[in-house]
């Protein structure tokens, strides 16, 4: 029986997608940029069942039938491109603690995309394969490609898609696990949420696609200082604009204050350190690969070792293996 091995990376946003202007498409109202990671990842092994539904493991767990849906609902767009009946059975593991603001859902579905491609002998190419796996999660359209990689919102279905930008650069990030339990309120509810109650928002799409531009032009001259500064601004943007929502959204714990503190710190001693934060109380650092070390030392002054994640940057989605 054809059997396919599939792992993706998470990637982290250096500028943030937060919205969407169609839930059913996942159309986003603006283009993001993010940077794969290559110690968080997961791995998603397909393959067609004799039953008469999809089955989904998650993280050796049978899932609910809400998550079953979602998954057999995204199953759908590759038996329809496949015009294929057969059902599949998902067993999917997350090599990091899920829900906590650390993207599984991005390298999750990349990774379930990149392993239904496969069994249903589709040949995509990766943008292709962007596009399905942004009907699953949009951040997962990113995680298909390695490096640094840029979500374009596009017009429509076929023109939202990612690519890689073209940049050779050596660049860390350390993630800081400040809670590593399931998330309070979902990213999708809260992007729904911060459109539909903050007076922010059309403020953050527009300066979201200012901040994206600067982002290129500062990746494209590697200048490092920009990208961060940049990219911490962005993120506080997005958390502006949903703190600004009714009833407000807030995703910063003590400890992730504390954590922008320390980055703080280090760059008051010229050690160059920016942060980024997403729909979790969880802090990520960027730097240059040559700090990492120092700014793992200094965060385990404050923080337990087992609570920090050191990362750089990682491949696109790919399969590992297949069992014909
Ligand atoms: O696609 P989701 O539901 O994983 O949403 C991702 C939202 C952020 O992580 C906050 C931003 C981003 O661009 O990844």
């Amino acid at each position: 029986m054809k059997r396919v091995k599939a792992r993706a990376n998470a990637n982290i946003a250096l500028i943030k997608y937060w919205g969407k202007r169609d839930k059913e498409l996942f159309l986003p109202y603006n283009s993001s940029l993010s940077m794969t990671l290559d110690t968080l990842y997961t791995v998603s092994e397909v393959e067609f069942t004799d039953g008469d539904r999809d089955i989904f493991i998650l993280n050796d767990e049978e899932a609910d039938e809400k998550e079953r849906l979602k998954i057999s609902k995204f199953i759908d767009l590759f038996r329809d491109l496949a015009k294929e009946k057969k059902f599949v059975k998902v067993n999917s593991k997350n090599y990091f603690p899920t829900a906590a603001g650390l993207a599984s859902s991005a390298s999750g579905y990349a990774a379930l995309a990149t392993g239904l491609n496969r069994l249903f002998s589709l040949n995509l190419e990766r943008k292709d394969l962007s596009k399905l796996a942004r009907r699953g999660s949009g951040s997962a359209t990113r995680s298909i490609f390695g490096g640094i990689v840029e979500w374009k919102k596009g017009e429509d279905s076929d023109t939202s898609y990612a690519e890689a930008l073209e940049v050779d650069w050596d660049l860390s990030m350390l993630i800081v696990l400040v809670d590593s339990k399931k998330k309070a309120i979902s990213s999708r509810s809260a992007m729904e949420e911060t459109i539909r109650t903050s007076p922010y928002y059309p403020a953050w799409v527009k300066q979201a696609e200012k901040d994206l531009c600067a982002m290129k032009k500062a990746v494209k001259e590697k200048n490092f200082k920009e990208v961060g500064e940049i990219a911490e601004a962005n993120a506080m943007r997005m958390h502006a604009s949903m703190l600004a929502s009714f009833p407000p959204i807030m995703y910063f714990k003590e400890e992730s204050l504390k954590a922008m503190d320390i980055v703080r710190g280090l760059r008051s001693e010229k050690i160059e350190a920016y942060y980024t934060m997403d729909a979790g109380p969880n802090v990520k650092v960027l730097c240059q690969s040559k700090d990492l070390q120092k700014i793992i030392d200094r965060f385990k002054k404050y923080f337990p070792e087992e609570r920090l994640i050191p990362s750089s940057m990682g491949e696109g989605a790919r399969v590992i293996e297949e069992t014909l």
